[in-house]
């Protein structure tokens, strides 16, 4: 045990409590972030002449010194440290002597362990920006190739009207774009520097806070020391953002098991992105679409779990906020990882494009286009969605489609049908006429695209 404190004490700890207690085994994650806000904190000592530049320089060397160390391999985080903050300075000491013993002048683990998570957090949004990036190519790229590939829309999972394969993926484009957006709004948020808050009350040395909050690249120093050290709501944000992430994931998830499976055929998941079973020879399973679906639990559990962390602590900084790493690293490895399979998977999916407009004709999904045929011809909405149910139960009588019935059946029903009715509800009109902005016709769809394209291309 090799602790930053002790002088008051007249005992050990107990070595349960010291492992209860500690937390190298997690915040270790922390070492660059925890190294670079040490790095700006003894900058700006310096330039307040609470250091001498030689002093900087020299903690500089050491720091710089320790990162490399732990990058390549030869320094090791031991469990005797009780932190990474701890580990970081004992290691400077243990470099540098004495002048390493002067890099905590006028902060606490405090602010400490503050700046490093919002540090983190900042980098992590970043990537998982990048990844959600790279998944829209994939939705966009998809969406390019299936503009005229039919399938049924669904209302209460029965199929409702025809859209594309296009269409639907647009929906999910839409939520990842929004997902994207929410993470750049926390990351508004958090972005004030909150070292220099010391343990709760400021601190009496000069600090330039503005300074050391421009050199990490924060907007501005946070305004309340009390609230800088107690302050996680950017990690429940965060949470809240990365389960809504994982929610539409999931979704998809869900709809493309149900494509993959043998009553509907409308997808095949890709041999290198599906398993098979230990008895049965015959199947090919969709385990990685089933994971992350199942791995949505674990960062809703997140989300609870810190938002009752802290519902009851009072200011300022706690222990119990200590809880806030090991979820939150999960969480968002989590998601990451969830991102990267589920771009895998979706990028080598086939589409059975045959099969899924097979279900859009067969499914009545042209019956809206009837009654609005009939509208166009002079008759009121509720009239014709009336002669329209009756057509429907003939075909259904008769196991046909609306395109299979003939046109003296179509005139016996009503005498408005001509030979143009199977032209108006041919797939092609059904989809491609739906041209007002965000339908899945051709023409709205390739005004969306366009779109999406800037959207990426400055995003
Ligand atoms: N490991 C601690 C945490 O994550 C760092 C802050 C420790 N501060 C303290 N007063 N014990 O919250």
């Amino acid at each position: 045990m090799a602790q930053l404190w002790g002088g008051r004490f007249t005992k050990e700890t107990d070595q349960l409590v010291y492992n209860f207690n500690a937390s190298l085994g997690f915040d270790q994650k922390l070492y660059k972030q925890d190294i670079t806000g040490s790095m700006a904190h003894a900058a700006m000592l310096a330039k307040q002449g609470i250091l001498t530049e030689q002093e900087k320089e020299e903690i500089h060397d050491g720091l710089k010194g320790i990162l490399a160390d732990i990058e390549s391999g030869k320094l090791e985080f031991s469990p005797e440290y009780e932190d990474i903050h701890s580990f970081v300075e004992a290691n400077l000491i243990d470099r540098k002597g004495d002048v390493g013993k002067k890099l905590h002048t006028g902060r606490s683990r405090n602010d400490q362990v503050a700046l490093d998570m919002k540090m983190y957090v900042r980098d992590e949004i970043a990537e998982m920006d990048g990844l959600l990036k790279e998944l829209l190519e994939t939705l966009l790229h998809s969406m390019e190739e299936n503009l005229h590939t039919y399938m049924p829309g669904f209302t209460h999972l029965q199929k409702a009207q025809p859209v594309t394969a296009a269409h639907h993926f647009g929906a999910y484009f839409e939520m990842f774009k929004r997902d994207r957006s929410r993470l750049a709004d926390i990351k508004k948020r958090l972005n004030l520097c909150p070292l220099g808050s010391g343990a709760l009350a400021g601190t009496t040395y000069p600090l330039d806070r503005a300074y050391t909050a421009q050199l990490l690249g924060f907007d501005g120093p946070t305004l309340n020391s009390m609230d800088s050290v107690a302050d996680r709501d950017y990690l429940i944000e965060l949470l809240s953002a990365l389960s809504t992430i994982m929610m539409h994931l999931s979704r998809f998830c869900e709809e493309i098991i149900v494509w993959n499976s043998n009553e509907y055929q409308f997808v095949e998941i890709d041999d290198g992105y599906s398993t098979g079973s230990s008895i049965m020879p015959q199947k090919k399973n969709p385990d990685i679409a089933e994971l992350v679906r199942g791995k949505t639990g674990r960062v809703y559990g997140a989300l609870i779990s810190i938002l009752t962390t802290m519902k009851g602590i009072p200011l300022a900084y706690n222990k119990d906020m200590q809880e806030d790493k090991e979820l939150t690293f999960d969480a968002i490895d989590t998601v990451k990882g969830c991102i990267l399979l589920f771009n895998g998977m979706v990028s080598t999916m086939e589409f059975q494009k045959e099969n899924m407009e097979k279900s859009a004709k067969n499914g009545f999904t042209n019956a809206t286009d009837a009654a609005d045929y009939l509208v166009n011809h002079g008759v009121p909405f509720r009239d014709a969605h009336g002669i329209v149910g009756r057509l429907v139960l003939f075909c259904i009588e008769k196991n046909i489609s609306l395109d299979e019935m003939s046109l003296e059946e179509y005139q016996e029903i009503s005498p408005v049908f001509q030979e143009d009715i199977y032209e108006a509800i041919s797939m092609k009109n059904c989809v491609e006429k739906r041209n007002t902005i965000g339908a899945p016709g051709t023409e709205a769809m390739k005004e969306v695209l366009k779109l999406h394209r800037e959207y990426l291309d400055r995003n």
